[in-house]
């Protein structure tokens, strides 16, 4: 039997939110969706909350009454610390027990910037879970990653990672962790990394990418100055931008060349494949591929 106390998902509108929030709220599971634009998905909808990291008096009503947050930390930012360190007094302040923090496979506690949370929730919150996923399937589609248009624009996709592999990992078994982690009535108090059941390389995922979708996508690696110069033409800010190339010379190092058990371990069901995945989305690429 889960907990029943209330759950707010902040980037309720995002890859992994959305997942958790259709989740719980098909379980009937008390529930805030918070993020800055209203869910179009009914149930969703229903559960809004404005939530807006730049915008603190969204913060008191957002977090008032919760017992577990989902935490996204504020995106694209190299240095979220003190935004999100003001957030989670107020929370603290609210009662509110567990923590479960989206933060990357790329991402050890520690490290500089995004890194300092993990240390900040597991000292501040009794309950608490530190989510580690590898790279999202999802970019090659979402439209506003730079993967995802880039290859609809010039059928590529570019990295710094060389013949690097990742452990790609699709959202919805990021978010079938999470709804563990923030709803078992024993807290996780665990850092989770979570991967696919495969690694790939990026050629591997173009090559994949143009057989699903019958267009040809080709992988370009480049340095890591020219590398940087495209995220911030994405709009990325370059501090972030930065943070990015670093992973991806990570990757180019073979940093990301593994796998976990990890989303089997704890949902009981494996993790999807990237082939699958690419053979779900294949109608998308049939109709976005220049
Ligand atoms: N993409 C990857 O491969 C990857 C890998 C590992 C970890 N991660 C981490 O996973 C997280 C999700 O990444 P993603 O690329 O998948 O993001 P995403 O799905 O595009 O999610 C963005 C979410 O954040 C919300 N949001 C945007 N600006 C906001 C603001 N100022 N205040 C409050 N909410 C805001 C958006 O909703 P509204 O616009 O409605 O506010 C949306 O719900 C990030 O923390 C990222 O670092 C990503």
């Amino acid at each position: 039997m889960s907990d029943q106390r209330t759950v707010l998902v902040t980037g309720a509108t995002g890859n992994i939110g959305r997942h958790i929030v259709a989740t719980l709220a098909a379980a009937g599971h008390p529930l805030r969706a918070a993020s800055r634009h209203r869910p179009t998905d009914p149930a969703a909808a229903t559960s809004h909350v404005p939530f807006d990291w730049h915008d603190p008096a969204t913060h008191q009503p957002a977090v008032d009454g919760v017992h577990a947050v989902h935490l996204m930390p504020p995106p694209a930012s190299a240095d979220p610390v003190g935004q999100v360190g003001a957030f989670l007094d107020l929370a603290q302040d609210a009662g509110v027990r567990r923590i479960v923090l989206l933060s990357s496979s790329a991402i050890r506690t520690g490290d500089p910037g995004p890194g300092q949370l993990h240390a900040t929730i597991v000292d501040r919150f009794p309950e608490w879970t530190v989510l580690r996923p590898s790279w999202f399937m999802q970019n090659f589609v979402a439209e506003h990653h730079h993967h995802g248009a880039g290859i609809r624009r010039d059928g590529e996709i570019v990295t710094a990672t060389g013949d690097g592999r990742v452990g790609f990992i699709d959202a919805a078994d990021i978010a079938a962790v999470a709804v563990r982690a923030l709803t078992d009535p024993v807290p996780h108090n665990a850092e989770h990394l979570l991967t696919g059941p495969q690694t790939h390389s990026y050629a591997d995922v173009a090559a994949m990418i143009s057989e699903a979708g019958g267009r040809p996508v080709r992988h370009r690696t480049v340095d890591v100055d020219t590398m940087r110069h495209r995220l911030t033409s994405f709009g990325i800010p370059d501090g972030f931008a930065a943070l990015l190339v670093g992973m991806d010379g990570a990757i180019a190092g073979g940093a990301e060349n593994r796998t976990t058990s990890t989303v089997h371990d704890v949902t009981g069901r494996a993790p999807t494949s990237l082939r699958d995945f690419c053979a779900a989305h294949a109608d998308h690429w049939r109709r976005t591929v220049a």
